[in-house]
């Protein structure tokens, strides 16, 4: 097998995105656009991977260094191109660290949805001997470089700003992916020129270069415009997401998935679904989100990193962030509306945890309902606890966290705070609005508030006589 090194070209402003982060950095489905383009080329075990930076080099390398670690891969390899002085210019800078034999795939760094297989077709188009292309048919080609073709033969690539009224209604273009032998590739990006409207060194001249030595040049076509979209712009960056998300969300309707309207609908991350799961409309789900048989997710959920067992329901308005602990709730628990649940919670089955209820870093037992209005913060809540309206565990001292064990069947009245390390006895009650800063037994009634006194013949205080 021919070895495959890959350069991807990520130093470009985007300066159509009006923004001051490198384009590359925009994301996609909540990743960076460089992060897509480096996950479908992960799959084809390069020999190595180039990335090009220059404008925000910093940044690209540091959030390429962060994939990389993420996805416990070898660091790719970076040149520094700077100034850019166009696409070949970029590739130019990679040329020390591509070997002589082999074959070159270069990428555009703002073409995030590409996929491995398309790539490894290109690779095996070039088979060491050609410059093979990928190119597309688009209904609106502005802006992209036309190809121009002898019969089977592409003779060359005009860009946009250089190509004339006729060029210009050519719709097949130049989707910025090609695959080139290394020798011949070092050999032409030597002979390139900058004599174009943009004053650029275009990588694209190399197919012209490719027709005078007669080296054969092919170009695959891609099946699948999206595949292929660039981002260049806001509007197109919004277009593409909505592209992406309709696929995701079309390909979990396919496995039985019932979604209120996919138009309504992101999944950034990794969403996987048993059977029988209903979501309406907006909701969000980022990071590793898995749900149960018949879960059902209310309007307006946003829900990250979390494992929702068989039958949970959470109601409208939750926002469920799991963060790197992950969030679990257990089969036939009911959350929300308007629920928080924070890194930790881990609810048990038929758990309830109603409207503003805020949990973090805190187990509850089966059956353990905290309807209203609560905080649950470091604590470890038996089953068929009762944790009242208005309650809270005042885990934090200002310095240190604890914890706080509430024993199963424990009842705690509203508006009751529990100063943590604290644990409540199993089976006991806390009367309503106790400050709690001792253990208490089990079984008992402990109340800590002041005591009621009610005064006779009370006079309100009266307003002054003018
Ligand atoms: C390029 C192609 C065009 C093709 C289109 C597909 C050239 C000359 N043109 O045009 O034929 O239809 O892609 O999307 O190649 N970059 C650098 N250094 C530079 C210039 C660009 O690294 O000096 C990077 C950019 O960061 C970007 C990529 O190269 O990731 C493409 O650059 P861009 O300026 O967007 O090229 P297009 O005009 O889109
Ligand atoms: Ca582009």
């Amino acid at each position: 097998m021919t070895s495959v090194d890959v350069v991807i070209m990520a130093a470009g402003k985007g300066t159509r995105m009006k923004s001051r982060w490198p384009k590359v950095l925009h994301r996609l489905a909540g990743r960076a656009l460089v992060e897509h383009v480096l996950d479908s080329v992960v799959g084809l075990q390069a020999r190595r991977i180039v990335v090009v930076t220059g404008n925000g080099a910093p940044e690209v390398e540091g959030a390429v260094m962060a994939w990389s670690r993420n996805r416990g891969v070898p660091a790719p390899g970076f040149v520094r191109q700077e100034p850019q002085l166009g696409t070949g210019h970029a590739v130019q800078q990679a040329v020390p660290l591509l070997a002589e034999d082999g074959i070159t795939l270069i990428l555009n760094g703002d073409v995030p949805l590409v996929e491995a297989s398309t790539l490894r077709s290109l690779v095996e188009r070039s088979g060491g001997r050609a410059l093979a292309l990928l190119g597309v048919r688009m209904t609106d080609p502005t802006g992209y470089g036309r190809l121009l073709r002898d019969g089977e033969q592409v003779t060359a690539i005009v860009e946009h700003k250089d190509a004339s009224e006729e060029q210009r209604r050519i719709d097949e273009v130049y989707t910025g992916f090609m695959a080139v032998p290394n020798g011949l590739l070092k050999r032409w990006l030597a002979r390139l020129t900058n004599d174009n409207a943009q004053g650029e060194y275009y990588l694209t001249d190399i197919v012209g270069l490719a027709v005078q030595d007669g080296v054969a040049v092919v170009a695959v076509t891609a099946a699948d415009p999206l595949q292929v979209e660039g981002v260049n712009s806001p509007s197109q960056l919004a277009a593409l997401e909505r592209a992406f998300q309709q696929r995701q969300a079309q390909a979990l309707m396919e496995q039985g998935v019932r979604i209120a309207d996919p138009a309504r609908f992101d999944v950034r991350g990794q969403l996987v679904c048993g059977q029988d799961v209903e979501i309406d409309v907006n909701c969000v789900f980022e990071g590793r989100v898995a749900l149960g048989d018949g879960v059902r997710i209310g309007a307006n959920c946003v829900i990250a990193n979390a494992t929702i067992a068989a039958g949970a329901q959470i109601h409208p308005f939750t926002h469920i962030d799991g963060e790197t602990a992950g969030v679990k709730i257990g089969e036939g628990a009911l959350v929300g509306p308007f629920a928080r649940l924070r890194p930790g919670a881990d609810l048990g089955p038929e758990v309830h945890v109603g409207n503003f209820v805020e949990i973090k870093n805190s187990t509850l037992g089966r059956g353990a309902k905290a309807n209203h209005l609560a905080y649950l913060g470091d604590a470890s809540v038996g089953a068929r606890v009762n944790y009242g309206a208005g309650s809270i565990t005042a885990n934090y001292d200002g310095a240190n966290k604890h914890r706080t064990v509430i024993e199963e069947d424990v009842h705690i009245g509203s508006n009751s705070v529990l100063v943590a390390p604290v644990t409540i006895g199993r089976g006991g009650t806390v009367g309503a609005s106790s400050t709690i800063t001792k253990d208490t037994p089990p079984d008992t009634l402990s109340v800590a508030r002041g005591k009621q006194v009610s005064i006779a013949n009370w006079q309100r205080p009266k307003k002054a006589a003018k």
